[in-house]
């Protein structure tokens, strides 16, 4: 497999070009407004209001199950972090949140453990600080392609005692990103090879781009056993590379691309009615509220995911980021009791008006 890492002049390995990466991804995530100009289209839906409920605001149950797993509320930890850096803290602290709230959370890219098996700590805190709650691994697709294979996957889940993997998608960001990997040739073929040589699921998802619902479709037949669409309308991979970019071409590039992908709520409407019933989905990327959370799930989807707005509270304490992800699942509770859905299975059952689609 290529190394990636660099010596200083004593000679020790020095922060590797991926592990500098994930610092600055994290750094310009808190210092920048990287978020897309286009709406995640969420905003053009509209529960009817229910004035007569007819029940208790504390009737409303978040409680759900996702891939067979009983969890607190219909809510990812999204994949963000792992590596040098401030990544053990923050994971650290979102592991707590998600032990204390009951709810799943994934890890960051994975790749760099194979090359500084010295940060791995930064990885395993989650499964550590989260005993009880799924706790997903994550990788790039694309480095099937660059010599990960199925015993790097099935390496990573270990290393977290993880329920599952996402492999994410993001032919946009290795575009910008300066050495980035853009050989996406064969992918599906060797993501079906994984499925089927793993005894654990294997999720994909995008990064904020969107999935298209032929892709969806195509990823189901292979057995990916739940899809995250991650949809335009949040975080920006293309203004964030274009931030670290030295190149100007690189910076411009990114500057071009930096609304590109399906609207978050197009990509997960199309997804949910392109696969089967029950299939598992997940809404993420551009997620900013509990009432998007709610309009996400009456939109077909089982769970919604948050990033960037976890990435400050979770450099600060676990008590933010608990704060942040409370407040989120009272909005949820409201839109609910206001729609007159006592549970996830009847908000996805609840009708929405508007919408552009
Ligand atoms: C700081 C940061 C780091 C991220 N790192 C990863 C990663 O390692 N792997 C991955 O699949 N997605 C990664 N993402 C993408 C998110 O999981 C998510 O798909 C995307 O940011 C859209 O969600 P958002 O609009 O809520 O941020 C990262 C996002 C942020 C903000």
């Amino acid at each position: 497999m290529r190394r990636l890492a660099v010596y200083d002049k004593k000679g020790h390995v020095a922060m590797s070009e991926i592990t500098n990466r994930k610092r600055d991804h994290i750094e310009i995530g808190l210092k920048h407004d990287v978020s897309m100009k286009i709406p995640s289209g969420y905003e053009q839906y509209s529960f009817i209001h229910q004035a007569l409920p007819e029940m208790a605001l504390e009737d409303v149950s978040l409680e759900t199950t996702f891939l067979g797993k009983k969890i607190g509320a219909p809510l990812l930890i999204s994949s963000m972090t792992g590596g040098g850096g401030q990544a053990e803290t923050i994971n650290r602290h979102l592991g707590e949140a998600a032990q204390a709230l009951r709810l799943p959370m994934a890890v960051g890219s994975q790749r760099v453990i194979f090359e500084h098996p010295e940060v791995l700590p930064s990885f395993k805190v989650a499964r550590d600080a989260a005993p009880d709650v799924p706790i997903f691994g994550n990788m790039g697709a694309v480095q099937l392609n660059y010599g990960i294979t199925v015993k790097h996957i099935k390496e990573a889940v270990a290393f977290i005692d993880g329920d599952g993997l996402f492999f994410h998608l993001n032919p946009l960001q290795e575009v910008i990103q300066t050495g980035g990997d853009t050989n996406f040739r064969g992918l599906l073929d060797q993501i079906e090879e994984v499925t089927q040589n793993v005894d654990f699921p294997i999720l994909v998802k995008e990064v904020g781009c969107g999935i298209a619902p032929q892709l969806a479709m195509e990823l189901e037949r292979r057995g990916v056993r739940a899809i995250d669409i991650s949809g335009a309308g949040g975080t920006s991979w293309a203004s964030i590379e274009a931030l670290r970019a030295t190149d100007p071409r690189k910076r411009r590039l990114g500057e071009v691309f930096s609304n590109w992908g399906i609207p978050s709520a197009l990509s997960l409407k199309l997804c949910r009615e392109a696969l089967p019933k029950g299939y598992p989905l997940i809404a993420s990327g551009g997620i900013r509220t509990g009432l998007d959370v709610a309009k996400a799930i009456a939109l077909g989807a089982d769970m919604a995911a948050f990033a960037m707005p976890l990435l400050e509270p979770a450099t600060k304490s676990t008590q933010a980021v608990i704060d942040f992800l409370t407040q989120i699942m009272d909005e949820i509770r409201v839109a609910m009791f206001l729609a007159g859905a006592r549970t996830i299975d009847q908000l996805k059952n609840t009708p929405l008006i508007g919408g552009p689609f």
